[in-house]
This record gives C-alpha cells, structure tokens and sequence, in this order.
C-alpha cells in the first residue's frame, strides 16, 4: 500500500520537503490563478464551458474549475470519474456530463443509471452508425424511453476518435441519428489534440479556428434552425488562446469550450509557448540517491512510474525547478538519472548541486498521466508549506 494513502494528513503544516518520496505537489495559488484565467475568458466571450475531470481526477479539482457551480458541465474519460464526482450532483453544482469516449455497449447500463438514480444528464459521443443501433437496442432491451443526448465526433487533424467532414461517413451517422428515436442530437464535438504541436499564439490560433470551422462545416450538414445545437471545442493550447475567438455562428447554435489539463499545466504545454515555467501546478517531490561525478550525473528515486515516459521540445523526461538545465534524461522503473542537458560553455559539476539524500523538485512533461500515479495530491501554499490533501479517484 501506498504510504501516502495512510499518512499525507499528517503531513498539513509541513514543507514540500519533508514529504515521503516520490510525491505529487500542487500549488494551490498557480492551479487557482489558472483557472480564474480561463474563467475570465469565457466570460468575456459569454461562452459554454465544459471542463474536463480526467487530469487532476479529484472531487476539489472539479470543484474548482466547476467555481462552484458557475458551470455545471464535465467531460470525464472513465466510470470511475463519473462515480467521483457523483456528490457534485447532490449538491447541485454539476447537472451534465459527457462521456468522451465512443460509447460501447458494456458502459450503457451504468451510464443509463448515472441518470435514473442520480439525475445527472449523460450526453454521448457517437462517430459510428453502430453507435445510434447500439443505443436503439438497450433502449428496447431496457424499456428506457428517453431518448440518448449524443454529440456526433469530428476529427479536426487528430486521427483519434472522430470522422473527418471529407467523409461521406459523417453525413451517414447524421442521417442515421437525426432519424433514430433513440437518439437526440445535442451537437458537434471536436477535440484538437494535435494543437499540442503549436509553438505560438500564432498556431493555437490556427487550430482554434479550424476547430471552430471543423465543427461549423458538419453542423451546417444538419442546420434545421428549430434544433439547438451546441458545438464544442477545445484543448488546453488552444483554450490558452480562446480570448482571440472571433467566428460567427448560426442561430440555433450555442459555442462551448472543453479543455481539461489547463489547471495543472507542465512542461508539454511550456513548450507551446503559451504559458510560462511558473504556470505549472505540478511538480514531483523525489531524494537524491546517488551522485556520479565521473559521468557528471546523479541518480533519484523517481522512475517512469512517478513520472511516465512523455516528451516535448524539453528533452528528457522532468526537469529540476532549481536548473531547469538538469534534465532526466534516462528513466528505469523506480530510477531516474539527472544529466546536465545545458550549454556545454555554462556545464555545471554535478557533486557541486547535488548531495545525496537532497529532496529535489521536479517540472513533469506530462501532468495528467504523472498525477495518476500517485495516491494522494500534496496541495501547497505560495511557501510550499502544506495546506491540504486531495486523494484522487483511481482506476477506470
Ligand atoms: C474528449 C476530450 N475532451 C477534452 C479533453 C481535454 O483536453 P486537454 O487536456 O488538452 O485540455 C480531452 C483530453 O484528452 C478529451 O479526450
């Protein structure tokens, strides 16, 4: 068992140094400002926000990015998710979610109960006309009446889920669900992961608009001005640049931005150039092993399990907040070894920074998979004392 799950409360008061290693850290001031930053830009834009649960996978995360019920929308990748955050529901801060992956049958019965038994409103994602017959087939199975709220997947570049406008398929699963009485159509979705690839304002900017296009091209497939639709877009970059939104969009159509890892932020999203180093909530708490002047390394005791094998532009796999040029640039499970990845000219000796037994923290390229593996979330202040524990919802 996980030593955090028995001990993190007793660790309140105390500095992020003192915590058991490996540990995840986040700043609660960074991860609050961030958010408050795209609240205020979908206010000004008077938008739809549809936050989403899967990266810090916590109950005060969602909390949070819901203000407290301002917006009362999630996307959640998993059942367990949707299981977590069932107490926003009693408490009337959350009435809708959307499950984000295409809906497969065995998940029906659990989604279709999330609704009787708890009153909260699943919307689904369908990019298959097998999707609309899947959903036809537990209703008169089940005798569920109500017909499924489904947002129909559009790949904007991606090649994850979705149809490409080009793709006669789209116009096959519009038809197929703007006939079935097992199916409504709440609206268009489209996700941008591959904007993770921008490098300035310039490209997210880019992405931003051919989402925006993207999910206008297939609406305008079924644009029956007496339906509402609700078209939605968004990824952390190109939520980082939604203040430069202009589009014009039909009537009947009401504009939402999803995007999930935004609270968090890490080296990936450092590396679009959108956001700066200091914008990061995460960091990783790990002790130093073993130092290695002969090849000007050192050895923690942080591996591909506490911080996974992500990349970006920042070569390695983590960086040392202290110099952000101590990069780990080699990853056993439970190993990770510090190599200097600077200027040759600027090369600093490895004995003069590190000693063993010296905590160090670390930037993450990836929040989101780093965070889950980790059992409880260490929440700090401006100091990085410890103000609160946060234990995540795990597995799927
Ligand atoms: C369906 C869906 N919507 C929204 C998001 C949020 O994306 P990001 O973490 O880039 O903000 C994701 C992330 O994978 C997703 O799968």
């Amino acid at each position: 068992m996980d030593v955090s799950l028995e001990t993190h409360q007793s660790y309140i008061g105390q500095p992020a140094s003192a915590l058991p290693t490996p540990a995840l850290v986040i700043s609660k001031p960074v991860l609050e400002s961030n958010v408050k930053k795209l609240h205020e830009d979908i206010d000004t834009l008077g938008i739809g926000f549809r936050p989403h649960v899967k990266t810090l996978k916590s109950i005060e995360t969602t909390r949070i990015m819901l203000a407290n019920g301002r917006y009362k929308k999630i996307v959640a990748s998993t059942l367990c998710e949707i299981r977590g955050c069932l107490p926003l529901v009693k408490e009337g801060i959350l009435d809708e979610c959307l499950y984000g992956l295409p809906i497969r049958p065995s998940v029906l019965a659990d989604l279709d109960k999330f609704t009787s038994q708890y009153g909260l409103k699943i919307v689904l994602m369908v990019d298959h006309s097998d999707h609309i017959r899947i959903l036809e087939e537990f209703n008169t199975r089940t005798g569920r009446t109500t017909p499924w709220p489904v947002f129909i997947k559009v790949d904007v570049g991606t090649k994850r889920a979705g149809i490409q406008n080009s793709s006669s398929r789209l116009d096959e699963v519009i038809q197929s669900a703007n006939e079935s009485e097992g199916v409504s159509i709440h609206g268009f979705y489209c996700h941008a992961g591959h904007s993770y690839a921008s490098k300035s304002t310039e490209d997210a900017v880019k992405v931003l608009n051919d989402e925006i296009n993207g999910v206008l091209i297939a609406a305008k497939k079924l644009i029956d001005p007496k339906t509402e639709l609700v078209l939605s877009i968004g990824a952390t970059p190109t939520a980082h640049v939604v203040s430069n939104l202009k589009a014009s969009l039909p009537k009947n159509t009401q504009l939402e931005l999803h995007a999930g890892n935004f609270p968090a932020n890490d080296l990936q999203q450092v590396a679009t150039g959108l956001v700066s180093l200091s914008d990061q909530a995460v960091r990783v708490v790990a002790e130093v092993c073993s130092v290695y002047p002969e090849r000007n390394e050192a050895l923690i005791n942080a591996g591909v399990l506490a911080l996974t094998k992500e990349t970006s532009s920042f070569a390695g796999l983590a960086r040392w907040t202290d110099g952000i040029d101590w990069s780990i640039v080699r990853v056993s499970q439970e190993h990770g070894i510090f190599g200097w990845v600077g200027d040759d000219a600027k090369r600093e000796k490895v004995e003069e920074k590190f000693k063993i037994g010296q905590k160090v923290l670390l930037y993450t390229q990836h929040a989101c998979i780093t965070s889950a593996m980790f059992h409880a979330f260490y929440v700090v202040d401006k100091q990085d004392i410890v103000r609160e524990t946060w234990v995540p919802w795990k597995g799927w």
